[in-house]
């Protein structure tokens, strides 16, 4: 047997870039603002939940959907939040994380020869995910800078063979929020076809400025061809928790459970009970956009110090993007090993979320992190000569 021989199940068979970076980083000592991570403390309920939990005796095997009192928690939680009813026995589906319910409800739907229509600059996983289905992702690009939807292009890309859409909101890696209107638009293209929606809202709670989240599931005509998919992780800056959820109409989840019984079936109970109880307690409203808001403003402060270009300030999620056009000639993958280098920041080149590789010069830089650690970092950046 010859490992050359193994399948090779997606083109993009090389290491992922947040790997790759973060290697890099630790290699050269470097401050990491490039994978999507927090590096400061979760709510301390959280772990002592957890202890609880476990110690209570919720070690063995949770049911495949997940616990119903996490089920039950989420239904309150989406209700209240997004004004949204979803119910918990034949709606929601706890997985173990964002990225695997991404899989799942791709592998749900797509057969081999349907195509995905992505939005590009996107998230690593959609298109090996894609690939893995024997279906074939189309990038559509994004408007430069503003990263909005360019809707005759998406309009062109979809055809006879487009199953799927991929949306997400807020936007890795840009920031950007989609509003009720950039909804209605898709809505308008999909209309009258057999077509179905990935809404990835892992970053639903880390909203800016007063802007609300809006979610594929408050839309009336969208709610039954969609699964919005959601991150514990990101929400409670907890991202090794590795736990997430998927909302879908009961036929689409049924579908979706399929495909979850036979990977994973079930999802870490003790963190279960644990994200349960803590869901349970007193709503804390808007904590997170409001912690995270505060890193943005003050990362944009900090980065007026240095050289960059700074893009629109983020809308949502954990990212800021920045220009380096006007200092160097350089493509931004060897920009951004440089910068790690020789500057000792690590930072993702934007160019590896685009099919083609598309480089605009721009690199995205992590913001959710201790005011140190974006205040070293923009001590180092301000060194660029
Ligand atoms: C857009 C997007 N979707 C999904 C994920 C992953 O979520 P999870 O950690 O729950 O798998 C990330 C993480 O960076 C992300 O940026």
């Amino acid at each position: 047997m010859h490992p050359e021989n193994l399948p090779h199940k997606f083109a993009a068979a090389e290491l992922n870039i947040f790997t790759t970076m973060s290697a890099l980083a630790q290699e050269h000592q470097a401050v990491n603002l490039s994978q999507g991570f927090p590096d400061f403390a979760v709510d301390p309920a959280l772990p002592q939940l957890l202890y609880e939990a476990s110690k209570a005796g919720f070690n063995q095997y949770a049911p495949m959907a997940g616990l119903p009192g996490l089920r039950d928690a989420i239904a309150a939680d989406i209700a209240r939040r997004h004004g949204v009813t979803a119910d918990a026995g034949t709606e929601i589906t706890v997985t173990p994380g964002a990225t695997y319910a991404i899989y799942t409800a791709l592998s749900a739907v797509l057969r081999p020869g349907d195509e995905v229509v992505v939005l590009e600059p996107c998230y690593d996983s959609y298109k090996p995910n894609i690939e893995m289905q024997g279906a074939k992702p189309v990038g559509v690009k994004l408007q430069p800078e503003t990263f909005r939807p360019d809707w005759q292009a998406l309009k062109d890309a979809i055809g006879d063979k487009t199953r799927a859409i991929i949306v997400n909101t807020p936007h890795n890696p840009s920031g950007t929020v989609w509003s009720r209107a950039d909804w209605d638009c898709l809505a308008a293209l999909v209309s009258g076809r057999n077509i179905y929606i990935l809404s990835d809202e892992v970053y639903d709670q880390l909203v800016f400025d007063g802007l609300q989240h809006t979610s594929v599931l408050q839309h009336p005509e969208l709610r039954s061809r969609s699964f919005a998919l959601f991150s514990f992780g990101k929400s409670l800056h907890s991202t090794g928790w590795k736990i997430g959820y998927c909302i879908a109409a009961q036929d689409l989840t049924k579908a979706f459970r399929n495909i979850h019984q036979f990977l994973s079936f079930s999802v870490n109970t003790p963190a279960q009970h644990a994200l349960a109880h803590f869901l349970a307690r007193p709503a804390s409203g808007g904590a997170a956009s409001a912690l995270l808001q505060q890193k943005r403003d003050y990362f944009l402060e900090l980065m007026q110090q240095t050289p960059f270009r700074l893009l629109a300030p983020a809308a949502g999620s954990y990212f800021q993007l920045a220009s380096y056009a006007h200092l160097s000639d350089l493509p931004d993958t060897e920009y951004a090993v440089m910068l790690t280098r020789q500057y000792g920041v690590a930072t993702i080149p934007v160019s590896v979320f685009y099919s083609d590789r598309h480089d605009d010069k721009i690199l995205r830089f992590c913001f959710a992190k201790k005011e140190e650690t974006l205040l070293q970092a923009a001590e180092r950046l301000s060194r660029i000569g």
